[in-house]
């Protein structure tokens, strides 16, 4: 078995690999996350085809795992584990190494070491709130105002999230929220600002511009016009995440954190 990096021309077959998990990315859903500058996508190849894959993002001092999946197949065979160990060690010395994992997908992650931080859930609007926003506002706000919410600097990531959807901000106070109207996976997030208030508000807007149906991954659930689609546990590799839950409504989303 062989792992590689990924290149463009992979795209079509990790799309069509995630499809048979029901992720259902598309090409250029793996184009965008090149285009951030900041994801390298490994992939698992044998007799002739790609049969799992990691991404992994660097976001400076912190880094992101995602789109680990192995085919069914060939799983139970240490594929997933070479993949994860692979994408570790190209990430390098980071404060703190995090991932979005399904329930059934932990035990995994805690045999390479990680450790459980806390569960979110992605939540599914399902109507009856309003929020308010306008558009406009710099990138540069944007930009700083994530990052003294998430603890690091993910420029790259807002800019093609941010030229794939709208930015919405509050009418009062700093703050942001960016809507993404993918019809495969409409999503709000990230979410945050300066106060609660505002911060709901900016929610709520984005889930009414995007409609019924439309998903955002949430600190907490417990909130109205939501139903909650399924749960999620942050795990980390070296110091804990830190994020700022008295200013954070949304994340990107369970593949970017
Ligand atoms: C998680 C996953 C990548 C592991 O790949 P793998 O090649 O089977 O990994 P390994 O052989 O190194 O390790 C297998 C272990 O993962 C466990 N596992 C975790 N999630 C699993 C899943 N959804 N299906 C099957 N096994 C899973 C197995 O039980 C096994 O543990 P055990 O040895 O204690 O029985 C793979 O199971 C998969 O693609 N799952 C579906 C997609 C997914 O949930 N990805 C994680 C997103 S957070």
């Amino acid at each position: 078995m062989e792992i590689r990096r990924a290149d463009s021309q992979d795209y079509g077959a990790l799309a069509a690999l995630t499809e048979l998990e029901g992720w259902n990315y598309s090409v250029q859903d793996f184009s965008d996350m090149q285009a951030t500058g900041c994801t390298t996508t490994f992939v698992a190849v044998g007799e002739g085809r790609i049969k799992g894959m990691i991404t992994v993002m660097d976001y400076g001092r912190v880094g992101w795992i995602s789109n680990m999946l192995v085919e069914k197949a060939s799983r139970g065979k240490k594929l997933g584990g070479d993949l994860l160990e692979e994408g570790i060690k190209a990430l390098g010395e980071k404060q703190t190494i995090t991932l979005f994992a399904y329930m059934d997908a932990k035990r995994f992650y805690l045999r390479h070491g990680f450790r459980c931080d806390r569960d979110f859930p992605l939540v599914r609007f399902i109507g009856g709130r309003k929020g308010s926003a306008r558009e406009g506002g710099s990138i540069e706000e944007v930009f700083a105002m994530d990052e003294k919410c998430f603890g690091f600097s993910r420029r790259g990531l807002l800019r093609v999230l941010m030229g794939k959807g709208r930015t919405l901000l509050p009418l009062s106070g700093a703050g942001y929220a960016i809507v993404r109207p993918d019809p495969r996976e409409a999503l709000v997030g990230p979410v945050v600002a300066e106060e609660k208030g505002s911060g709901m508000d900016l929610l709520y807007a984005g889930f009414n511009m995007l409609g019924a149906g439309s998903l955002a991954v949430v600190p907490d659930g417990k909130i109205d016009g939501v139903e909650e689609v399924i749960r999620v546990s942050r795990l980390f590799l070296g110091e804990r995440p830190s994020t700022d839950f008295a200013r954070v409504f949304a994340f990107a989303g369970l593949e970017f954190g």
